[in-house]
Parts: structure tokens; sequence; C-alpha cells
């Protein structure tokens, strides 16, 4: 099967530093990953480059067998979608024109076509952002904006989605919300990448965990092979007590010293 994005040998320099190294990896149609690893380890850097917002100093990004960078940046948009880690926004918008943005690459919202109508409704109604659908974005509190974004991500229906740190201003009934919507987004055939710090809810629901530490890949697999006490240790310097029932892993994280 053709990955639908692929990044290939990804290397990035920035400020005279190593901050991705040799980085590759391969997402399939079905698979929510969990991009985890501390502050500064490149994974919205990562992000960036997969979503082709920023070049990398070496490798290639791959959509569904061809490069990246051969497309327009119109066809990137129509097969890939990208949350950002920042979520300011400083122009008089509502809910719905920032929602109606994910449908850029199809026309809107200069032309709105049912099609595009449908989808916008869709995005804001998975993410419970339809009741604040006509209030200007900077009225919106930290969570409802976050969850404005994320109908934007979803708006565009397009196969990979991308979203660096979705759940990070939402509050607990609505991570659990929004990470089980990523990954129905998965089970319907697209393939997500998340960057995320909650591990409880990453090995809830990702199919595939990545842990990126000091810009490279430190362990890949599922959430029972890769959340373990010792890369908790490793990676992230805290205590991780794992239990695992065949319906779930539950993860209890505590300082080193204590
Ligand atoms: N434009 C830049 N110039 C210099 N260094 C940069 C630049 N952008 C990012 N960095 C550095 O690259 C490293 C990786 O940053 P990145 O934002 O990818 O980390 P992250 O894993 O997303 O961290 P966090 O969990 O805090 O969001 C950091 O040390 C950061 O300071
Ligand atoms: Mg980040």
């Amino acid at each position: 099967m053709t990955a639908l994005l692929s990044l290939e040998n990804i290397a990035c320099r920035m400020g005279g530093r190593h901050i991705l190294n040799n980085v590759s990896l391969s997402l399939e149609a079905g698979e929510c990953v969990g991009l985890i690893g501390p502050n500064g380890a490149g994974k919205s850097t990562l992000l960036r480059i997969a979503a082709s917002l920023e070049k990398p100093s070496g490798g290639q990004v791959i959509l569904r067998g061809g490069k990246a960078s051969d497309l327009s940046p119109m066809e990137r948009a129509r097969r890939l979608s990208y949350l950002a880690q920042a979520r300011e926004i400083a122009w008089t918008m509502t809910a719905r024109e920032i929602t109606a943005l994910g449908r850029f690459a199809w026309g809107a919202p200069l032309r709105e076509s049912p099609e595009d109508a449908a989808a916008l409704e869709k995005a804001l109604a998975e993410t419970g952002a339809a009741a604040f659908a006509n209030r200007l974005a900077h009225t919106l509190s930290g969570g409802e904006l976050a969850r404005v974004h994320l109908a934007r991500l979803l708006a565009g229906n397009t196969p990979v989605l991308l979203a660096d740190e979705p759940v990070s201003a939402l509050d607990p009934a609505h991570q659990l919300a929004v990470m089980k919507l990523l990954r129905a987004k998965a089970d319907e055939g697209r393939a997500v990448i998340a960057a995320l710090h909650e591990l409880p809810l990453a090995a809830r629901y990702c199919t595939r965990i990545l842990v990126l530490h000091e810009g490279a890949i430190a362990a890949d697999g599922s959430p029972v092979e890769i959340l373990k006490d010792k890369l908790m240790r490793d990676v992230f310097g805290v205590r991780a007590s794992i239990e695992q029932n065949e319906r779930e892993l539950r993860i209890h994280l505590d300082p080193l010293a204590d």
C-alpha cells in the first residue's frame, strides 16, 4: 500500500543547530499517530516540514508517492491539512469564516458550494463549535478558539491531518472528545499525526506512538510497546506506572525524585 505521507531522511538546521537529524517515517491510511517528546524535541518543526511550511535542509516529503515540493500549494492543501501550535487570531473574523479557510483549496470562501457548506457545518458540529460559529474569533475563550481551528483542520476533508497539540487548551471532556474524533478520522481511512503532551490520551486513542527526542526518532510502535517506564525515564525524566488490561492502557506519571 502506498503511504499517504512519507518523510524521508528529514534534516533541519536552524540557528546554527541541528534541530532534526535524519527523521524518516511513513503514515498509512487508518493510522492515528501520537508524536510525543519533550519541549524542544522538534515535533512542531517536523510537522511544519511535513506540511511544506518549512523547507528541510535535507531529505524530502512525499505525499501519496509524489514529492510534495512538485505540487502546487493548492494541490498540497487538498491532500493535507495542518493545525499550528499557535492559535492567536489577530483579525476580525467569525468562527465560521475561520473554519471556511479549511475549504480554501476548493474555492471557498469566495464561492461556497453546497459541498463546502456541508463540510463546514459538519466540522463545526463535530468540534462542538457550531454554537459560536457566528461569534468573532477574538471574543472566544482559548478552548473555544482551539476547537474552531480544529474545525478548520477537519473542514478540508483531506486524507492527511497534521495537528500540533490539538488538545492542549481543552478541558478534560473536550480533550477526550477531540482525541476520539481524531481516531475516528483515522478509522475512516485518513492518516492522522498529532503532537501531544497528554500521554494518557495518546495511550488511549493512538494506534501508534512516535517518540521524538533531541531531533531524532527514539522509538516507534504501538502504545503498549512504547509507553514503558524506561522510555519515560530516559526521554521525559519521569517515572511511569503502567497498567494494562485487555481493554486499555493506563499510565500514571510521577517525578523521578519523590
Ligand atoms: N526559527 C528557529 N531558529 C532557531 N531555533 C529554532 C527555530 N525554530 C525552532 N527552533 C528550536 O528548535 C527546537 C525544536 O523546536 P520545536 O518547536 O520543533 O519543538 P517542539 O518539540 O514542538 O517543542 P514543544 O513541545 O515545546 O512545542 C527548539 O530548541 C527550538 O528552540
Ligand atoms: Mg511544538
